[in-house]
């Protein structure tokens, strides 16, 4: 990747995408499920770029959407109805209502008070909601605490007695069609114990729904695959696909898995320039054109990202030390890498920081007023624009019409 020549072309902070390594992360996976049905629904959250879900769309991916907002991408990047989920602990009536009209396969419940709502809102439609039940298996996932969401002490889905006696209210309304089962115990999960106990558990309670005459057709086994940002062992998808396929063994299911990370991390760098160096006493500080506002995970998660340093010159430039990788917004948990060898830096250097594919750009915001950076995607050796830089126009926009008049002026 020649992040030099689209630094140059493209400006920084600058997002850079590498969809072939998208595509063969798609079809490792899709390749680990052989043999049994399944559909990648593609955690739109992770990275919502149009052309990102587009190019997902054409391999055959399906969408995990977490809003309307989502679902609404989905459809415009051209993702069919029937390949998409609408899942989350808290959808709107107006969300709610417009996922039953683009007839998407199945809404994700979280609730016995949401499944409620959906049949009261599909009943005033006139049409019957085909439903997954998020169940929650009390499985530790052993990542971190913000991302862990199998254990009951979190928020998300339910235990499996309520679950169960939501598929059975479920089964006897005429607006409600329990087609899904569906867990996700968290995200960056690089042991594939939790999960195939997780399997095991919700597979269990498959059986025992078809018992009872519930007849549960699409297994849906969240997202969570971990990534390396520093030196994890990643899962192997053929094991996970083997610990999926073990646990429903015997059962006539269509697997759907949602990874968001595993398909797009490492496809993607946040490309920044040096702005100055700074010492205060014994520290040393880079300071970049990028910050938190670009690429939030180091701030929020005390999250660890690879990173480049790239002047052709760097072999003749001297001793490395250490130094923290810091952006310009007046916070002191701007950084976006600590305790990082580099040598001595000049401005305009290029600093690349690695694994920002997913939960970098859409987790950007427009804090100290900062544009949000453009996002660039390179395929067979050719990079294009697939989303403008913003400006500060673009910022005021929704405040400029209500500015009232300067009394003064
Ligand atoms: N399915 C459900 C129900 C989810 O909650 C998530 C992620 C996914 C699928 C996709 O998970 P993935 O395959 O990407 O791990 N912002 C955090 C990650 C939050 C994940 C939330 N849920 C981060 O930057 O690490």
């Amino acid at each position: 990747m020649n992040f030099e020549a689209l630094a140059q072309r493209y400006g920084t902070p600058l997002y850079v995408y590498d969809f072939d390594r998208i595509r063969e992360r798609y079809e490792r996976l899709k390749e680990a499920f052989a043999g049994t049905k399944s559909m990648i629904a593609y955690a739109v959250k992770a990275n919502s770029n149009l052309s990102v879900i587009r190019f997902l769309a054409r391999l055959g991916a399906g969408a995990d959407c977490v809003s309307v907002g989502e679902v609404l991408r989905a459809r415009k990047a051209g993702i069919e109805p029937y390949r998409i989920i609408f899942s989350g602990v808290g959808k709107r009536d107006d969300e709610i209502e417009r996922a039953l009209k683009e007839e998407i396969l199945f809404l994700n419940l979280e609730s016995e008070a949401e499944m409620e709502r959906v049949e009261a809102i599909a009943r005033r439609l006139g049409r019957e909601a085909r439903i997954s039940i998020r169940v929650n298996p009390n499985v530790d996932p052993k990542t971190h605490p913000y991302i862990s969401t199998g254990l009951h002490e979190n928020k998300f889905g339910v235990s499996l007695d309520t679950a169960k006696r939501m598929y059975i209210r479920a089964k006897n309304s005429p607006h409600l069609d329990p087609v899904g089962i569906h867990f996700h115990i968290g995200s960056q999960l690089t042991d594939l114990e939790p999960i195939r106990e997780a399997a095991g558990i919700v597979a269990d309670l498959v059986r025992s729904l078809a018992a009872i005459g519930v007849e549960i057709r699409f297994f849906d086994v969240g997202g969570g695959l971990g990534v390396v940002y520093r030196d994890e062992t990643p899962i192997d998808p053929a094991d996970y696909a083997a610990a999926i396929k073990e646990a429903i063994r015997g059962l006539d299911l269509t697997i759907v898995c949602e990874p968001g990370r595993y398909l797009v991390a490492e496809a993607g760098w946040l490309v920044t320039r040096v702005l100055y160096e700074k010492r205060n006493g014994d520290k040393r500080f880079v300071i970049v054109d990028g910050a938190m506002n670009d690429l939030l995970r180091p701030s929020l998660y005390d999250a660890w990202h690879g990173v480049r340093f790239l002047p052709a010159d760097k072999e003749e430039r001297g001793a490395a030390s250490e130094a923290e990788i810091v952006g310009p917004v007046c916070e002191s948990g701007d950084w976006l890498a600590k305790g990082i060898a580099l040598p001595p830096t000049r401005p305009g250097d290029l600093i690349v920081i690695e694994g920002a594919g997913a939960y970098g750009f859409v987790m950007a915001s427009n804090y100290n007023t900062r544009p949000r950076a453009a996002e660039v995607a390179c395929e067979g050796g050719r990079c294009r624009l697939i989303r403008d830089r913003e400006n500060f126009e673009d910022l005021i926009r929704l405040e400029e019409a209500y500015l009232e008049d300067d009394d003064d002026a």
